[in-house]
């Protein structure tokens, strides 16, 4: 029983973060370089797919204040992030963290939690990929088969089943190359790709800004009823309730901030940099999305987001409003291509890199932390996530993953601000290049955002979570008790 709330020792921590023998990871990423990480991970499907839903089924022009208040439920959880990624900066992220604190048990649980948030959070977007390659194709009248492009669990109006989706699985094995080549490389392209979509992001704000009409922002909070969405599901719509549902929608949109951390042990100088990379990212990004909502959400109106523009909102919103601004709709639909893909990349990325933190210690097996001889990143690990997250793109609904996404996230979040907090009481001693401030306020107002966002995905995702929790206890019994190091690791 000991056994499973032993804590790895914070000075085992420490030589594993600065270990630079052979079979390391390689410290390539500054500053400029995690902020982008950031919001490469973070500006993509949430964004660009779900405002449209949460303006229509939710909160009408209300969104912008959903957005507020998602964002300020992530940097609650964004605060604890920055203290324990500045004080163990390894490649384990809110796993080690929890080895550190809670003990073994715990730390495999979010350890695996965590395969929720990367593995299938990456799997969620590649399914959004596949939706917009067909898109970008259609203009050269070329087509993927719709059985090609859906899971077995679609159909389509016409009556047209789904088998299996082939282009996420692509966009899949594309970016898993990339990963393995090196995370220098990937770095560059994330970069790329982040000026890309931060400028779009900027275009719209900018020219949509002048195409606002008054009249949809009025009144800015809908009075609470309740809409009935086209599959029959009753949401309320407008007042408060409305402004909270929304937020649970778009809270997706900020997933992603976090997996700055999972790179700590790549990043030059962490103590600061890691802080910086984490909350640099998520500032930027909330008040893109507050501004690009406010905009959306004042160009179209409500009744255009139910009837047509759900998918591709942005797009749909330039066409018929600004027109004269045709090459903007197109632009942003590839920006959006690119821009998912770097969402893909970096989760893709966090998750190979927590699992190869649990193969260090025993909990998971070997070929997860062998690097490759030149390339030096964790290519087993990456191909074997390339068949999981494959599976779950080809035959799963991009509903179904996407929640699983974000109740996994959200738990998460409360796990690591429950951390930080223990390890504040039991060891003030230790030095930490960012402090969270009024430390027991903004954890225990962490939890409490993060929990009611998990209370409001209903118990089907409560269920999921718990069988996939069920699961990994089942791995852990099996194999990662038995092999652990943390024996050799107890002084
Ligand atoms: N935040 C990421 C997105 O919106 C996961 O796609």
């Amino acid at each position: 029983m000991a056994k499973l709330f032993a804590t790895k020792p914070l000075s085992v921590l420490m030589a594993d973060a600065q270990e630079t023998g052979g079979h390391s990871l390689k410290r390539t990423l500054g500053p400029v370089n995690l902020v982008a990480l950031g919001i490469g991970a973070i500006i993509g499907a949430g964004l660009f797919v779900r405002t449209a839903a949460a303006i229509a089924d939710r909160a009408g022009p209300s969104v912008v204040l959903a957005f507020m208040v998602a964002g300020i439920g992530c940097t609650f959880a964004g605060l604890c992030y920055a203290e324990f990624a500045s004080m163990i900066p390894v490649a384990g992220s809110a796993y080690t963290y929890s080895y550190a604190t809670m003990g073994e048990l715990i730390a495999w649980i979010i350890g695996w939690d965590l395969v929720l948030e990367y593995a299938v959070g990456a799997a969620t977007v590649a399914i959004a990929w596949s939706e917009y390659a067909n898109r970008v194709l259609d203009w050269f009248g070329w087509r993927i088969p719709y059985a090609w492009s859906h899971s077995p669990f679609e159909t389509a109006a016409n009556g047209a089943h789904g088998m299996m989706n082939t282009p996420a699985v692509f966009i899949l094995l594309l970016l898993t190359g990339l990963l393995i080549r090196g995370t220098r490389e990937s770095a560059f392209v994330n970069g790329f790709i982040v000026v890309l979509k931060v400028s779009i992001v900027l275009l719209v704000i900018g020219i949509g800004w002048g195409f606002m009409n008054p009249a949809n922002h009025t009144p800015l909070i809908p009075a609470p009823t309740t809409y009935t969405t086209p599959q029959g599901i009753v949401h309320h719509y407008g007042g408060i309730m409305g402004i909270l549902g929304a937020a649970g929608v778009v809270f997706f949109a900020y997933i992603g901030f976090d997996a700055v951390s999972t790179a700590a042990q790549e990043a030059k100088n962490p103590k600061r940099n890691m802080p910086i990379g984490i909350l640099g990212s998520l500032v930027i990004c909330t008040v893109l999305y507050v501004l690009f909502s406010y905009v959306l959400s004042g160009v179209a109106t409500v009744e255009d987001f139910r009837t047509h523009g759900r998918e591709a909102s942005v797009a749909f919103a330039i066409t018929k409003y600004m027109t004269d601004y045709e090459w903007l709709s197109k632009l942003v639909t590839v920006a959006i291509l690119a821009g998912f893909s770097s969402v893909i990349l970096v989760m893709l990325l966090g998750q190979s890199r927590v699992f190869y933190s649990m193969s260090r210690d025993g909990l998971v097996p070997k070929i997860f932390s062998d690097v490759h001889p030149r390339f030096r990143t964790p290519y087993k690990s990456n191909a074997l996530f390339f068949v999981f997250t494959g599976i779950f793109a080809a035959f799963i609904p991009e509903d179904v993953v996407g929640e699983m996404t974000s109740i996994g996230t959200l738990f998460a979040f409360i796990l690591v601000c429950a951390g930080v907090w223990i390890m504040r009481s039991r060891r003030p001693d230790l030095e930490r290049g960012f402090r969270v401030p009024a430390l027991p306020v903004v954890a225990t107002l962490g939890i409490i955002v993060c929990g009611a966002m998990i209370y409001g995905l209903g118990w089907t995702n409560w269920a999921r979570l718990f069988v996939w929790l069920l699961i990994g206890l089942f791995f852990y019994f099996g194999y990662g008790r038995r092999h652990s190091r943390i024996d050799e690791a107890t002084p």
